[in-house]
């Protein structure tokens, strides 16, 4: 199984975030898939880019709820959000420096375990929280 193909273990519980998660997770994966599939796959700021665009859009979303719902982890689960864009920015720039170690499956083992992690700590944390104070979004 590929770093990026979906699986239970990335489910949280709540049907829209895992829905979210499910096409995060595949158009970083399209996206990696294309991107090594080309001639010049040391190319990775127009991937790395688009995949801060679309987990910012996402991240977004489930501060807003953490918002409308009162999660008193609000603030660390923002900050570890916020944490990911400089990463991505970083490999951006030892990239295009010519850092060897910064290639595609730097960032793809990068991004795979990052998301893991987020998922199954701070996003399982706002889904048990959803679930307590009765959210209509943890309804299935
Ligand atoms: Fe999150």
């Amino acid at each position: 199984m590929g770093p990026f193909e979906w699986d239970h273990g990335y489910e949280v519980g709540i049907p829209v975030i895992d829905e979210q998660h499910r096409d995060l997770v595949s158009s970083i994966s399209m996206a990696i898939t294309q991107l090594s599939q080309e001639n010049n796959p040391q190319e990775l700021s127009p991937l790395l880019d688009g995949i801060a665009q679309h987990a910012g859009i996402h991240f977004k979303f489930e501060e807003d709820l953490m918002e409308a719902y009162a999660d008193p982890r609000l603030q660390a689960h923002r900050d570890e959000h916020a944490s990911l864009l400089p990463q991505l920015r970083r490999f951006k720039e030892r990239n295009r420096a010519g850092v060897p170690s910064h290639k595609l499956e730097h960032v793809s083992a990068f991004l795979s375990i990052w998301l893991r992690t987020h998922i199954n700590t701070q996003d399982r944390l706002l889904a048990a929280h959803l679930k307590r104070v009765g959210a209509k979004e943890a309804q299935a």
